[in-house]
């Protein structure tokens, strides 16, 4: 069965298309040029944008996969959570698609598909279920009990901001440019000093995080050096702020798989591209024997694949949605 999976939540513009569980293609537009000078994703120019590249972007995933659309057995698209304006771009595109073709069309939740990434085939070892997974990405993060492809259910997640999103805004105080998460982890990379930051929530027997507290330290750092630092200082900053997160999310993942039985661990969403993160991940898996599954860096950032893969399991248990499917801007699982 081969599925087109569209993405269009936030700032990347992704298409892919999955073969029973194997990626075909998967090409991803990104919009950071657009957005780096407003230090965030501004959501009428994320939906423009979108607009501009689906069509091209689609394309070339067909092309690449060596296919025209008479050969696809279905349509997907990410109908949430994320940026309703974005979101539409895809799920109209996916719709209109799947009406010309008479093909079944389904609407898949963002989560799910990052969720399931560590399931796609061909990338790798695969966990098996039940699996214990953390989610962090710049939109959500949360500690997540993956019992098969449908049950799925959240455990706990963060009371304030994201964990990509805090690393987005120390990234802007930092004078990093947007997004700060890859260059506060390549700045975290070499050993040296440290600054030691809080870690909220630390001592709770709760999946819960709050990462406000810890922006603000930074925040306060940076003014009482009159808001600028020399290299050296930045370094020292991005190191504690890179341990003070990588450290709390390994925590509460271990906890939550330690106390729920579960033996595997995978880590999912963008923030699972830091080494930092993989590397204690794996240190903390090793040290209490968990297994520890992580997805390659290019299907932990926002991809089509993970849609097209999450749409092909629902497809291929016949599941569908209908054509005046509405993008939701919020959608838990
Ligand atoms: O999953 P994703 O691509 O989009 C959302 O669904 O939000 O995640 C984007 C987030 C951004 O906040 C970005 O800074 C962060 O993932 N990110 C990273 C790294 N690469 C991307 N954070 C830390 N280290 C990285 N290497
Ligand atoms: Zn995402």
């Amino acid at each position: 069965m081969r599925v087109l999976g569209i993405e269009s939540s936030c700032d990347e513009t992704a298409a892919a298309v999955v073969e029973d569980g194997r990626v075909l293609s998967d090409v991803v537009a990104s919009q950071v040029e657009i957005h780096g000078p407003y230090g965030g994703v501004v959501p009428e120019l994320a939906s423009r944008n979108h607009m501009g590249k689906i069509v091209p972007v689609v394309g070339a995933a067909l092309d690449a996969a060596g296919i025209s659309v008479a050969d696809l057995d279905g349509i997907a698209a990410t109908a949430g959570p994320g940026l309703v304006g974005a979101l539409l771009v895809g799920l109209q595109t996916a719709k209109a698609l799947a009406f010309a073709r008479r093909l079944p069309f389904v609407g898949v939740n963002h989560l799910r598909g990052h969720l399931l990434a560590a399931r796609i085939e061909g990338d790798g070892e695969r966990p098996d279920f039940p699996y214990m997974a953390l989610l962090a990405s710049g939109g959500h993060t949360g500690v997540y009990l993956v019992e098969d492809e449908r049950r799925i259910s959240c455990l706990g997640g963060t009371r304030d901001d994201a964990a990509g999103e805090a690393y987005d805004k120390v990234g802007k105080l930092l004078g990093l440019g947007y997004p700060g998460g890859p260059v506060i982890d390549r700045l975290a990379e070499d050993e040296g000093d440290e600054v030691d930051l809080p870690q909220a929530l630390r001592q709770r027997r709760s999946y819960e995080f709050s990462f406000s507290g810890l922006k603000t330290a930074v925040a306060q750092h940076v003014a009482a050096r009159g808001g600028r630092l020399d290299e050296g200082e930045t370094r020292a900053l991005a190191r504690g702020f890179q341990r003070a997160v990588v450290e709390i999310l390994v925590r509460k993942l271990v906890l939550a798989a330690r106390e729920r039985q579960v033996p595997r661990i995978v880590l999912a969403g963008g923030v699972a591209a830091n080494r930092g993160l993989r590397r204690h991940a794996a240190d903390a898996a090793a040290d209490k024997g968990l297994t520890l599954f992580v997805p390659p860096a290019s299907r932990c950032t926002d991809n089509g694949a993970m849609i097209a893969y999450a749409g092909y399991l629902s497809l291929a248990a016949f599941e569908t949605s209908p054509m005046d499917l509405a993008p939701r801007a919020d959608w838990p699982l």
